[in-house]
């Protein structure tokens, strides 16, 4: 895993769609027009508005994170240079049997992500759609490895369009190294003692081997 770099800047793309965003707004502003004398329809807006244009973009990256891995912190750092804000929001799922608490989930992201401005890391429970309705965010961020995640997440995307059709699911695709590794596996391979090293932070890699130690799952 590459060092973490603290980004404060947004991406060029979005900088560059700021700029023109006030010659955006004033084309939009433009009255309807008419046919002219010779009856040719009018040509279309020049600019095409951008959903990106009124506010900071803020986004919402949520999921178990049980716990972090170096997939995640992929996703997260991309969304930080592509989005003003991105929240890591962590379900309060009661369903689950987790192996680390989300206190302690809470806790590794925070540390992960301290040299990061704009990543806030929070917990929600509910609905995923009136969670980012309350934080005011119009984004969801998901990350796709490969095409077996692809049904799942377009199932979700869709359904969360069907309840909020504001909020726009963005996919992100991780570094190529990340597309194999997820949460579940990575507990099994520590539960197992093999390396988890270039999987996850440190700070993951510290923890499970204390919970291995102190007897638990892994
Ligand atoms: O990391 P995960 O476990 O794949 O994340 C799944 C998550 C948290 C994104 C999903 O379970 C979720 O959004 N839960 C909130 C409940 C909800 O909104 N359900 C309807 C969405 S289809």
């Amino acid at each position: 895993m590459p060092p973490l770099r603290r980004s404060t800047r947004p991406a060029r793309w979005l900088r560059r769609t700021r700029a023109s965003s006030s010659s955006t707004r004033r084309a939009m502003r433009r009255p309807t027009r008419t046919p002219d004398s010779a009856g040719r329809a009018p040509s279309p807006p020049a600019t095409v508005p951008s959903p990106f244009m009124n506010a900071e973009t803020l986004a919402i990256y949520p999921g178990s994170f049980d716990p972090l891995t170096n997939g995640h912190v992929d996703i997260i750092q991309r969304g930080s240079r592509l989005f003003d804000r991105i929240v890591v929001g962590i379900l309060l799922n009661v369903e689950k049997a987790p192996l680390f608490t989300v206190a302690e989930r809470v806790d590794i992201a925070r540390e992960v992500f301290a040299e990061y401005p704009n990543v806030e890391v929070d917990t929600f429970d509910g609905l995923l759609v009136e969670y980012a309705r309350r934080k005011g965010a119009g984004v969801i961020v998901r990350g796709l490895r490969a095409i077996s995640d692809f049904e799942y997440e377009m199932q979700m995307a869709l359904m969360n369009r069907h309840l909020n059709p504001e909020v726009e699911t963005v996919f992100m695709m991780p570094a190529e190294t990340y597309t194999y590794v997820s949460s579940r596996l990575v507990k099994e391979v520590a539960a197992l003692g093999g390396s988890i090293t270039t999987l996850v932070p440190t700070i993951v890699e510290d923890r499970l081997r204390d919970k291995k130690r102190a007897g638990g799952k892994s």
